[in-house]
Parts: structure tokens; sequence; C-alpha cells
């Protein structure tokens, strides 16, 4: 449910019709710059969302509930994110949903880590692995702005190594050397558990798809999601001129125990069953 008053401690997303947002915390006492002026928070506090507020230079900001995906895109990153248009495929192709109990490898600056514990609540749990210590903290900043600290354990731990749970529903690989967990993943998952891999470079998929599929992995598909905005005005809609050409590759696989050891050629990729 939205509240729809505006208290002190809320966060809001001020949002300019000229294409800038800023993601606040409102602290009455204190003031927000922009270039289009400053907002006095003491004007914010008992406003309802949706209300418009206006800077000292009379430039007007919509008072918008922030929405998972606005605590995504303003999260503080100091590595490769996952973006959302990826982040709602790996959502349905892994099943997560609330009690889902889920690892990831490669925390980072914890975005994916942030969605998926907003899919997990109120019963599950996120663990996640990560081994540089100074992303463990982006990453816990990031999921405290977003409330959802609670439903996540960030494990200061190389995850080739090995993870600690067993009969996970899913496990989402985000790591330069994927190849190295399937043993893990494999492991820690329960028959017929999800895996999701978010792949840079399409070497990675190759050499992932085989090693999934030696281990017993099925339904290993990779997809590639390419989003195009549109610019839908009166009497001129059209494609943006500019977008972004690539995020990442996908590759989701189901823990089976058949028993194989064959390579790709033998045991051929399966298609996506999306489209
Ligand atoms: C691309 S970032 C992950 C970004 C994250 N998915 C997000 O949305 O913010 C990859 C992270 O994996 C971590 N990493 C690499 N190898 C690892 C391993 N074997 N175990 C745990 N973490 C690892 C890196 O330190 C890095 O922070």
């Amino acid at each position: 449910m939205l509240k729809h008053l505006i208290e002190d401690g809320s966060t809001v997303l001020l949002y300019s019709l000229k294409g800038k947002s800023w993601l606040v915390k409102v602290v009455s006492k204190n003031e927000f710059h922009t270039h289009f002026g400053v907002v006095k928070f003491s004007d914010i506090v008992g406003k309802r969302y949706g209300d418009v507020v206006q800077t000292n230079l009379g430039q007007e900001l919509i008072l918008l509930e922030p929405l998972l995906v606005d605590y995504l895109m303003k999260s503080e990153r100091r590595t490769q994110i996952v973006y959302p248009k990826d982040i709602g495929i790996i959502i349905l192709e892994t099943g997560i949903g609330p009690g889902s109990m889920v690892i990831e490898a490669g925390t980072g600056s914890g975005v994916l880590t942030t969605a998926i514990a907003n899919f997990v609540r109120p019963t599950g749990k996120v663990y996640s692995y990560e081994i540089r210590p100074e992303f463990i903290e982006i990453a816990e900043r990031n999921l405290k702005k977003a409330g959802l600290q609670d439903y996540v354990v960030i494990k200061n731990k190389d995850a080739s190594q090995g993870f600690d749970e067993t009969e996970a529903d899913a496990v989402l690989i985000d790591v330069g050397a994927p190849w190295s967990l399937v043993k893990p993943a494999f492991n820690a998952l329960k028959g017929g558990g999800a895996l999701a891999a978010i792949l840079p470079t399409i070497n990675q998929a190759e050499k992932l798809a085989v090693e999934l599929k030696k281990a017993g992995f099925v339904k290993v598909h990779t997809i590639e999601l390419l989003c195009r905005s549109i610019e839908a005005r009166e009497g001129m809609s059209r494609p943006s001129t500019r977008m972004i050409a690539h995020t990442a590759y996908l590759m989701f696989a189901r823990k089976s125990f058949l028993k194989v050891n064959t390579s790709c050629k033998e045991y051929p990729c399966e298609g996506s069953e999306l489209a």
C-alpha cells in the first residue's frame, strides 16, 4: 500500500519535468540543493505523494513515492550492475518469489541483491557471496536505503570454494569466471533448482554452457534482451536515436540428476521458450 502523506524521515523521489530526478530522505530541518534551486524539506512534510513543490528559483518538482526500480537505479555503484530489464526476466526464469531461498555469487554493488530481496520477502532469504569487503559496504548501504537489509545475508567469501547453504531454490551468478561456480551451484541447489548467470561476454556464455551440461544441468538456454526507448509524441513518435546496445547475456538452467559428460555438440543448446 502506498502511504500518501510525506513525513519527516520519508524517502521521496523529487522529479523534474526536465527529466532529472533525485532520491532523497526528508529531514525537516534540512534543505536539498539542485541546479533547479533549493527545496526546503519543511515545505514537503505533510504533502501528499503526487503533490508539487517549488524550489527557491520557482522550478516545480513533483513528489513521487519511490518504487523498487528507483532504488535500483539510484543505487550507489562501484561495479557493473544488473539492469532492470534483465532482472525482470531473471525473476521469471528462476521462479523466485515470496519464501524463496536464493544464493547469489558476486554481490558487487548489491543492485541485483536488492531486487531479489524485495521478491523473496517476507519469509525468504538471499545469501550473497562477495570477495571484496569494500563492495560489501556499498551493497549494505544500498540495501538499507531500500529497507530490504533484513532479507539478505552477505558473506565475505570466495564462492568458488563452495556455498554453505543447500537445497536452494535458485543460484544467481554474476562473476568473471562463472564456470568455476558450476560445481558449488550444483551442490547447493535442490533438484530442479534454477540457475541464472549474468555474462557480459559471449566467450563466458560458451564456456559456461559446456560446463553446465557436463554437470547435468538441463534447459540450458541463453538470451540477450535489447531495450529500445520510444519517444512517443503527437505527430512525431519514433525510437530514440541512442540506446544501450548491450548489458549482458543471460543464461538459465535447471539442476537435474541426469548422468552426462558430453560436449555441447552432442547435447544441443535448447531454445528459449520466452517468445
Ligand atoms: C559485476 S559485479 C556484481 C554486480 C551485482 N550483480 C550488482 O547488480 O550490483 C561482480 C562481483 O563479483 C565479485 N566476485 C568475483 N569473483 C567472486 C567469487 N569467486 N566469489 C565471490 N565474489 C566474487 C567481484 O568482487 C564483484 O564485486
